[in-house]
């Protein structure tokens, strides 16, 4: 099944603030380099037969490429962001405007989320993170939104900021997540639901591994998550290994660059 993803051109990509663990501005990064990574991102996209929807980037926001975060569309009803930090506070009705001139339904969140960074929609049920970023009662408020079941996890690790950069679905009933990213409670969760789950070690975590993208046959996911991409192998998916270490430096993955947009309006 072809899927249909929205993405942004890094055209604007910098590391000029520091929100997370990954991003050290004094280090400096090469923009021509973000956007040859992402170019080569999209073309793998496409060269699966996926649609790819662009938003046009805006000046004096960096971390727009990010588009993961931008909302949380699900049955073509789309529940905008609303982000934690000042820096990427515009970049929430940007995405939300795209959706609603496309005449989505949108709903304008009144809580901290930062979109599909912590929602991970399975088939049944809704995977949601907190600890960093997304407010918790933005989970009951994209539960009523979008009348799917949310199911709250906690993350505890601040380099495992985002729900995104922990744990993938691996199809509509299965993930790979690290452990090692959530609190005690919320990897019993895990283990409950997904009894069959990939797990990855912190090494494969480390280089944002989780951070990928499967449409349940091939898995998009950074070329260093060597462990991982072996596992997967072996459980009969489609490895496709892409090199974005220049987005990393600002603490994102192919995942990060990738808005799903399930059912259209
Ligand atoms: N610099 C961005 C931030 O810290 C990176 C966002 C990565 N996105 C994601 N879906 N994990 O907000």
């Amino acid at each position: 099944m072809p899927r249909h993803f929205l993405m942004c051109r890094p055209d604007h990509f910098a590391v000029e603030y520091a929100i997370n663990p990954w991003m050290h501005p004094e280090a400096g990064s090469d923009r021509d380099l973000a956007v040859r990574q992402w170019e080569g991102l999209k073309a793998v996209y496409e060269s699966l037969g996926h649609q790819v929807s662009l938003i046009d980037p805006i000046e004096g926001l960096p971390d727009m490429v990010f588009a993961a975060n931008g909302a949380l569309v699900v049955g073509g009803r789309v529940y905008g962001a609303s982000f934690a930090f000042p820096q990427r506070v515009p970049e929430g009705p940007a995405y939300l405007r795209w959706f609603a001139e496309r005449g989505f339904e949108t709903l304008q969140a009144t809580h901290v989320n930062e979109g599909e960074g912590d929602f991970l929609a399975l088939d049944d049920v809704i995977l949601a993170g907190t600890g960093f970023r997304t407010d918790r009662a933005a989970h009951h408020e994209a539960q009523e939104f979008l009348g799917r079941p949310v199911v709250s996890l906690s993350l505890v690790d601040p380099r495992f900021y985002h729900l995104d950069t922990a744990l993938f679905p691996l199809d509509g009933r299965n993930v790979a997540y690290y452990p090692g990213a959530f609190s005690a409670g919320s990897r019993e969760v895990l283990r409950w639901l997904f009894p069959d789950a990939v797990l990855a070690t912190a090494l494969d975590a480390e280089v944002l591994g989780l951070n990928a993208v499967s449409d349940g046959s091939h898995v998009v996911i950074n070329s260093e998550a060597g462990d991982l991409q072996l596992e997967l192998k072996r459980r009969g998916y489609e490895v496709i290994p892409v090199e974005l270490s220049e987005l990393r430096k600002a603490g994102g993955g192919p995942k990060c660059c990738t808005l799903e947009i399930r059912g259209e309006n």
